[in-house]
């Protein structure tokens, strides 16, 4: 595995692989690696000739008073574990090295980057459009693959893709949980034993709104009366929003038909705790 920091160095690796018809897949990452990340990167590796895994703490898209300085890093420990996925190239710039002094152009995908963690976090993905089509410049993979427990996120890139006329597929993969539900995130070393069961109410009411929305509850107020019910009767927990959406435009859903999923952000003492769920539609599939 090639250890690259320097965009131009990156960029020439891409244009060699593109020019010997090579394809590649790319894993656009912050680190930390967890089995999560690391079944993105072993569907990346079954897809194309090379794979890429970019490890870059961005810090456009976080907010002030956010976790930039203390988000968990370990990068020896990431470096093993992409090279044991089978990576070809982890690309791991510096941000001087993607936001040089001058820097001052960024992407905004309007509408779907406004409400949910976008009304919560604003500017957020501002900071991941941006450096996200930074990336791929540098890439330039034929699949772009992200888990879906971020799906804003997943929706937000594919708009962008479309919309700018990227020639590359981005690829959704389902969320990858502990064997107690909980989705896995970098973020899930802040949670302290108490918090982390605490935790487990987002999974169990997205498990909950489903059987119930299988058995025959349409009424999205309905479901999530009940997600609001055993999020908030958590003592450690506070909701920030549920809310059951069409999976590809994001908007509301009053009664549930062919697609729907089920999203929402939490936190859980000092950590904000994402996650979400299909209750219609096929979520390997989603939008
Ligand atoms: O999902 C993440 O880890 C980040 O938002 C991403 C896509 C790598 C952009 O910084």
């Amino acid at each position: 595995m090639e250890r690259l920091s320097s965009p131009h160095d990156m960029q020439q690796w891409a244009n060699d692989q593109r020019r010997s018809g090579r394809t590649v897949a790319f894993v656009p990452t912050m680190g930390f690696f967890h089995p999560g990340h690391l079944q993105l990167m072993e569907y990346g590796r079954s897809r194309a000739d090379r794979l890429v895994v970019s490890l870059f703490v961005n810090p456009l898209q976080f907010g002030p008073g956010e976790d930039f300085e203390r988000y968990p890093r370990d990068e020896e420990r990431d470096l093993a574990l992409a090279r044991g996925a089978g990576a070809d190239v982890l690309f791991s710039p510096s941000p001087e090295d993607l936001y040089p002094v001058h820097f001052q152009t960024h992407v905004t995908v309007e509408k779907v980057s406004r409400g949910l963690c976008g009304a919560s976090r604003p500017g957020h993905f501002r900071g991941v459009a941006t450096v996200v089509l930074k990336l791929f410049h540098l890439v330039q993979p034929h699949w772009a693959i992200f888990g879906l427990k971020d799906y804003q996120q997943y929706v937000v890139i594919r708009r962008m893709v479309e919309d700018l006329n990227l020639d590359l597929e981005v690829v959704g993969r389902p969320t990858v949980r502990e064997p107690d539900g909980l989705a896995m995130s970098s973020r899930n070393v802040y949670l302290s034993p108490e918090e982390r069961r605490s935790a487990l109410a987002l999974s169990a009411s997205l498990k909950a709104a489903r059987e119930r929305c299988r058995s025959g509850e349409r009424r999205a107020a309905v479901l999530l009366e009940d997600v609001v019910r055993r999020i908030s009767g958590e003592a450690r927990a506070r909701l920030d929003y549920a809310r059951i959406v069409d999976p590809e435009t994001l908007d509301d859903t009053d009664l549930i038909r062919d697609k729907a999923v089920l999203i929402l952000a939490a936190w859980v003492g000092k950590t904000r705790l994402i996650d979400n769920g299909f209750l219609e539609g096929n979520p390997d599939c989603p939008a």
